[in-house]
């Protein structure tokens, strides 16, 4: 029986102030609330204020991102270490916008701003390695850009992510982490994937799992969906048996995001 898990992806957004503001109030609304693991991932700058502000209490905390590199010179960088010294248990590694690839990209952003936002799957792979290798669980993120998915190349896409991202990790670390599948045409877009669709390719994630590491690591293994999750549709996502949770962007910046985790914890 694998524990649902709502993580709270707060991307570049809310003032030490706001976030303290915000942790608080999902504290009281979650308290008794058992069944479902609920995360926030504050930016860097907030992580130890939240960490301070959720001590003691149920909610979890999550960064997301880090380097691979356990310490030196690798300016602006933060790493694994740092992470587990403010308190968090959780990392998204592998985000569609750490891969620079946006659903809707600004109108301003050439190629050459995109090149900031560079994660490829070997990245990704060596950050989950340095999570696991720190402690920390990885929330790793895979999912198809709308090109993808009118070519008709999901499925190898989304395969090829994770066969990438989980090379070689052993079937007792998978077993331990969290995938989310998160269709890029569908974050930040109000644009949901069908639930059944988002069911149907976290089953070939989970099919992919298997073949790689065999039954324990993909029963085992949590599988997240996200992209324009809200309180309104977080049912009929949960409702659906491959989709262990969601990691949510936009509803995960207001008292509300309790009603999700409630929802999911049944
Ligand atoms: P969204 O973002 O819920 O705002 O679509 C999801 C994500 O990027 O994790």
């Amino acid at each position: 029986m694998r524990t649902p898990i709502i993580a709270g992806n707060w991307k570049m957004n809310m003032t030490i102030a706001e976030g303290v503001a915000l942790v608080e109030a999902l504290t009281g609304a979650l308290q008794g609330v058992t069944g479902a693991e609920a995360v926030v991932c504050p930016p860097f700058t907030l992580l130890k204020p939240i960490a301070d502000a959720l001590a003691g209490g149920g909610i979890k905390l999550g960064a997301q991102d880090m380097c691979w590199e356990a310490k030196g010179a690798y300016t602006g960088q933060i790493s694994a270490t740092m992470l587990k010294d403010v308190c968090c248990t959780y990392v998204i590694l592998g985000h569609s916008e750490r891969r620079g690839r946006f659903g809707s990209i600004p109108a301003d952003w050439d190629d050459d701003l995109l090149l900031a936002f560079g994660d490829n799957d070997t990245v990704v792979n060596r950050k989950v390695k340095a999570a696991l290798a720190a402690g920390l669980i990885p929330i790793m993120c895979c999912g198809e850009t709308l090109d993808e998915r009118e070519r008709g190349i999901t499925d190898e896409v989304v395969a090829s992510q994770i066969r990438a991202g989980l090379n070689d990790l052993s079937a007792t670390q998978v077993a331990g982490m969290v995938i989310a599948y998160e269709p890029v045409w569908a974050i930040g877009t109000g644009k949901v994937c069908d639930p059944t669709e988002g069911n149907r390719v976290i089953g070939i994630i989970r099919a992919t799992v298997r073949a790689l590491l065999g039954d324990a690591a993909a029963d085992a293994v949590r599988i997240q969906y996200g992209g324009s999750a809200t309180p309104d549709n977080i049912a009929e996502i949960m409702a659906q048996p491959e989709i262990d949770g969601a990691l949510v962007g936009g509803a995960s910046l207001k008292p509300a995001f309790a009603v999700m985790v409630k929802t999911a914890a049944g």
